[in-house]
């Protein structure tokens, strides 16, 4: 079974309480629950892993290597700013989409650059609750589409009679 890594940055875990005329009135939990519910629908495995501080996020990055199929990852405020996170990104190779609760393109202009954009295989913004759960329909199929399907099962050669 495909493994997808939910990743939040900083902020994230304040989601309920936090500028809730932004990000909305459900909480992280309740975006992860709704998450793993989507998940089993898909046949997928959702972990899930938020910090408020970029090292650790960098390191569970490095650790989901080759246990990882897809990172569906909200890097928050790092967005604007990590090139770190970008790094361990390109460094693991997993597939990433990135996803935003706002739509950050309405918002102040320094929310308006990703430095993460062109190296993520899209963005899913600005749906609240309901990026988390695009991006992860979009990761499976991602992950399902590359890989390698396998070979079908040939008919046995009819053997010449001459
Ligand atoms: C955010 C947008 C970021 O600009 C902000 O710093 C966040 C949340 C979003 O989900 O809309 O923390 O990533």
């Amino acid at each position: 079974m495909e493994k997808i890594l939910l990743l939040h940055g900083p902020n994230l875990n304040l989601l309920g309480r936090r500028e809730p005329d932004v990000y909305g009135s459900q909480t992280l939990d309740d975006v992860v629950r709704l998450a793993r519910k989507l998940g089993e629908d898909l046949g997928v495995e959702v972990e899930s892993y938020q910090s408020n501080s970029e090292g650790d996020l960098v390191t569970r990055i490095q650790k989901a290597a080759g246990v990882i199929d897809a990172i569906v990852f909200n890097p928050g405020a790092y967005t604007h700013t990590s090139i770190a996170l970008r790094d361990a990104i390109l460094g693991v190779g997993i597939p990433t989409v990135e996803v935003h609760l706002s739509n950050v393109h309405k918002r102040e202009s320094f929310r308006r650059q990703s430095v993460l954009a062109d190296i993520v295989a899209g963005q899913v913004l600005g749906f609240g609750v309901e990026s988390y759960l695009l991006g992860l329909r979009a990761a499976v199929s991602l992950v399902r589409s590359q890989r390698p399907t396998p070979p079908r099962a040939r008919p046995a050669r009819k053997r010449s009679t001459r």
